[in-house]
């Protein structure tokens, strides 16, 4: 789950290692670190603990002159975060120099080998050990680099994403992948390296998603050469990145997540661009038209995803399930892939993942298709893993999403979700064209009406001061807003760090209510649709017990503002699409929560923004 970023070329490495960190920080930052060789072939390492900025400080004195390069920021996995267990590390001889993301899971059968062979270890991580494996197989057996990083390869069980130096080869760079992502950019008689596209869109659009168990090698003055674990070359497919810097850059907001909460109009309306013709009255989603056998066949959907994808996921449920009749499950991914699951292959199985790169949603997918059934993708980041390994599915083209804290993603992901559905159940001749028709123009309104909420930024930052006391707060919403409130409660503590629970309204009741008190702030979705009378008892329980109460209401709603501390008007909409409209204010409440108790809100503790390990 780190970033990984590497440059071998003509240019100054280290300016352009930094600057990838950067853009990579939110894959992790409780470390970082580089290695550089320069013009007389001396390979040194740089790490620390901490932050990007924190390496930039410690590298103010050091020699960090050389064209060839790579540089790591760190998400702890086996190990403490610190400078000993930061990346790169060296091999015992120094001569080479690793960075890895993922875990190797035989990490300490390997090292008590290696230790029984003579081989002195540095650090707590796994992956000193295939650095140290490496260069043992390589005196061993006396074969060349590439050679030695295969057959260390083949001993790894786990998940890597590597980047080696050698500075007796100092001018390469060994890559190498599996479960893990690596993009490589090709320049002119230059190469990139980057666990997603950021830090390199910046110098070519060119470049290669490499695949698992394939081995790159980037030599100056050759072609990028790649080989599978068997040594077989592979032809890669260069593609061209369509992404541009200005969408990675955070364009005058304080925080990342700012900017993507206020670009969701735009973002939705690129999500629908194309597809939602509310003239020709119709929704058209290339997938269904390309599977319509084996979608329109489905006799069970299941819906794999972890964190606020699978929260979308479940609004995705009642959406598929009310208008095409089709039963649907929602899994966490995580409990799917390992539980021995009942798959068939009738089943239609929907990955939903932001960053396309979430290792057990990945799995999940692996699982499903090897079971026979067909899966579809609802992903965000172009090109990632879980797109490449699924049969179909739609992009929700949202742009890339820099806060850890997940926004914009899961209107998309709504968005997708409401969309596949209606094109779905048009064509099962499930929905009536009344509520299509009726469903397809207020879909394409919605942009409009999240404007009218962002409206209220300055309110809604101005009340979250007085609920930044708080150590608890509770979420409840029903229905469509179930998943909701699970959501907002999600966005409150993965910034703010206080603990919030998200609950069905009605369930209150059977446990949670016990917790209410005069200090325990309660957040109700409330808007004025089937379930209000009974979210309104539900309010008036908490009212009992002097819970203070911030409810989200429909406009013009004179009843919940007048039992409620604080109230939040939202524009009517359609009941299926109101989780679309009730989100921002959440995600807003959680952003302004956070900054007022000064926490990074765009990089949260213990958090990273795309989580390729178990
Ligand atoms: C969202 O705010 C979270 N940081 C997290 O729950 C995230 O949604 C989850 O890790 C899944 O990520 P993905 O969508 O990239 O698969
Ligand atoms: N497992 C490695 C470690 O703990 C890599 C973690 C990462 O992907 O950042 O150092």
């Amino acid at each position: 789950m780190c970033g990984i970023v590497g440059y071998i070329g003509n240019r100054e490495a280290y300016p352009m290692l930094i600057k990838g960190l950067k853009r990579l920080e939110y894959r992790g930052y409780d470390s970082a670190g580089a290695a550089l060789i320069n013009q007389n072939g001396e390979l040194s390492v740089y790490k620390t603990k901490g932050k990007v900025s924190d390496l930039e400080a410690f590298c103010q004195d050091k020699d960090i002159s050389g064209s060839v390069g790579i540089a790591h920021t760190r998400w702890a996995t086996h190990g403490e975060p610190s400078s000993l267990n930061a990346h790169p590390h060296y091999s015992e001889s120094k001569n080479l120099a690793i960075i890895h993301n993922g875990i190797i899971e035989n990490y300490a059968d390997l090292k008590k080998k290696l230790i029984s062979d003579g081989v002195h270890f540095r650090s707590d991580t796994d992956t000193e050990v295939i650095v140290q494996l490496i260069e043992y197989i390589q005196t061993k057996k006396n074969v060349d680099l590439l050679t030695a990083v295969r057959l260390a390869l083949h001993q790894l069980i786990g998940a890597y994403a590597i980047a080696l130096l050698d500075k007796r080869e100092k001018n390469q760079i060994i890559a190498a992948r599996k479960q893990s992502p690596l993009v490589i950019g090709i320049g002119d008689n230059e190469f990139f390296l980057g666990s997603d596209a950021t830090p390199i869109i910046e110098y070519t659009d060119k470049v290669v998603y490499l695949d698992d168990d394939n081995v790159a090698v980037m030599r100056l003055g050759e072609e990028l050469k790649v080989v599978n674990n068997m040594n077989h070359e592979m032809s890669p497919e260069v593609r061209t990145l369509d992404m541009n810097l200005g969408q990675i850059e955070k364009g005058g907001y304080p925080h990342f997540m700012l900017k993507e909460i206020f670009e969701q109009p735009e973002c939705l309306e690129n999500c629908m661009r194309g597809r939602v013709n509310v003239d020709a009255n119709k929704v058209m989603l290339s997938a269904v038209i390309d599977y319509k056998k084996q979608l329109l066949n489905a006799k069970r959907i299941i819906i794999v995803a972890c964190g606020t994808s699978w929260h979308a996921g479940l609004i995705g449920k009642q959406i598929i399930e009310s208008f095409c009749r089709i039963p649907v499950e929602v899994e966490y991914a995580s409990e799917f892939r390992y539980r021995n699951p009942v798959i068939n292959s009738g089943d239609v199985i929907i990955a939903v993942s932001q960053s396309g790169e979430t290792a057990d949603t990945l799995a999940a997918v692996k699982l499903a298709k090897e079971n026979g059934a067909f899966v579809f993708g609802i992903c965000n980041a172009i090109g990632s893993s879980i797109p490449r390994a699924t049969d179909t599915g739609s992009y929700i083209h949202v742009g890339p999403e820099i806060g850890v804290a997940s926004t914009k993603a899961f209107t998309g992901q709504v968005t997708v979700l409401v969309m596949l559905a209606l094109a779905l159940a048009k064509e099962k001749g499930t929905i009536t064209d009344e509520l299509y028709a009726s469903v397809v123009k207020e879909l394409s309104g919605i942009p409009e009406k999240i404007k009218k909420m962002l409206e209220l930024n300055d309110r809604i930052s101005e009340l979250s001061r007085t609920f930044t006391y708080a150590h608890n707060f509770l979420y409840l919403g029903r229905g469509y807003n179930y998943p909701v409130a699970l959501e907002g409660a999600l966005k409150l503590k993965e910034i703010s760090y206080i603990h919030a629970e998200g609950y069905p309204a009605a369930e209150m009741k059977h446990g949670p209510i016990a917790l209410i008190d005069s200090d325990m702030p309660v957040v109700v979705v409330a808007p004025h649709d089937e379930m209000y009378k009974k979210v309104l008892s539900n309010i008036q329980e908490i009212k009992a017990r002097r819970g203070k109460i911030f409810a989200l209401v429909s406009k013009g709603d004179d009843t919940i503002s007048k039992i409620a501390d604080e109230v939040i008007e939202m524009p009517e909409t359609l009941e299926c699409l109101e989780p679309l409209i009730a989100s921002i204010p959440l995600q807003l409440l959680a952003y302004h929560v956070a900054v007022c108790k000064g926490k990074d809100v765009d990089q949260p503790r213990n958090l990273a923004k795309s989580v390729t390990v178990e």
